[in-house]
């Protein structure tokens, strides 16, 4: 946890940390964690039914550093009483901003320009050198057109694109301004120069983006991931990629993070970073804040907005 996180946690806890911030089975986390009242996590901790009912007894509640919550079994956590606490909005904003980064740097071959230079392999202006795609009247379909969603697309309105989207329904027209919506991921996907994929990580999604829907991409796309990496279906990607018919992928998101596919590795036209969607000083604060602050409501007898069961 970030230092002012954990200073403001001694000030209202007795706080035990994980000090190596090694990364703990969820067997471990519930060793570790035996008789505390609050267990703060992040996205890459699995708090499954063990963990709850081996940490059951006093267990209250369960604070997440994070917006996704595919980590927890909230059906779990409801049956047994236990509230769980993430941090949405706050990170809307920083998210997005890495979406755009992603965007921008598959579609102007960020990577092979920043090799080229570094690698001393440049030998000046040419014509024809790392030739991308324009942004501009091109058609940004974002998959998940929730908090991030809506902050992805007032930054790509900026950069002259149009807005396509797909959710299980319409938004309102006053959140949707001039976005289309389409019904199915598929119909979306034919309708897209760029798929950003903003959609939140569910059983229900896993391998959502696989050869099908790639390939009712128009040939020549763009994919991007700010969600989770299993919603995409790794072969299905890399052979889009390898083959041409996906330009190329901003990936911040992997299945099976850190040990990623390691073809990614090796795909020139691909943006890789390392899950930093949220990762500014800025957010974090504000995703630590808000648990706290969420933690003493719950204490108050209150329902913060950040409660999920
Ligand atoms: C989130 O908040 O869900 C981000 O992916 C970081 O874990």
């Amino acid at each position: 946890m970030p230092t002012d996180m954990e200073m403001a946690l001694r000030e209202r806890f007795s706080v035990s940390l994980n000090e190596s911030d090694a990364l703990l089975s969820s067997d471990e986390i519930a060793r570790n964690a035996t008789g505390a009242n609050v267990l703060f996590v992040t996205a890459t901790e699995k708090i499954d039914a063990n963990v709850f009912r081996a940490l059951s007894p006093t267990l209250r509640t369960v604070a997440t550093l994070s917006v996704g919550f595919d980590h927890i079994d909230l059906a779990i956590a409801r049956a047994m009483g236990i509230e769980v606490l993430h941090t949405p909005d706050v990170l809307s904003d920083a998210c997005s901003e890495v979406a755009l980064m992603l965007l921008l740097n598959a579609c102007r071959r960020g990577y092979e320009a920043d090799q080229m230079v570094r690698s001393g392999k440049w030998n000046g202006w040419a014509p024809t050198q790392l030739l991308g795609i324009g942004l501009v009247g091109k058609r940004i379909g974002i998959f998940g057109m929730g908090r991030i969603g809506q902050a992805i697309a007032v930054r790509a309105r900026a950069f002259g694109m149009k807005i396509h989207y797909h959710n299980r329904s319409p938004l309102a027209p006053a959140l949707a301004q001039d976005a289309i919506y389409h019904s199915s991921l598929k119909e979306l996907c034919r309708n897209s120069d760029v798929l950003m994929i903003a959609a939140p990580g569910t059983v229900e999604l896993k391998g959502a983006l696989d050869h099908a829907h790639l390939n009712a991409l128009p040939r020549g796309s763009v994919v991007v991931n700010i969600s989770r990496g299993d919603i995409v279906n790794d072969d299905a990607l890399i052979g889009a990629l390898t083959e041409g018919h996906v330009f190329a992928a901003g990936l911040d998101v992997f299945a099976n993070e850190p040990n990623i596919d390691e073809r990614y590795r090796k795909l020139h036209n691909v943006f890789l970073s390392p899950h930093i969607g949220s990762a500014t000083h800025e957010t974090r604060n504000a995703m630590g804040q808000l648990l706290i602050e969420g933690l003493a409501a719950l204490r108050r007898g209150e329902r913060p907005s950040n409660l999920l069961s």
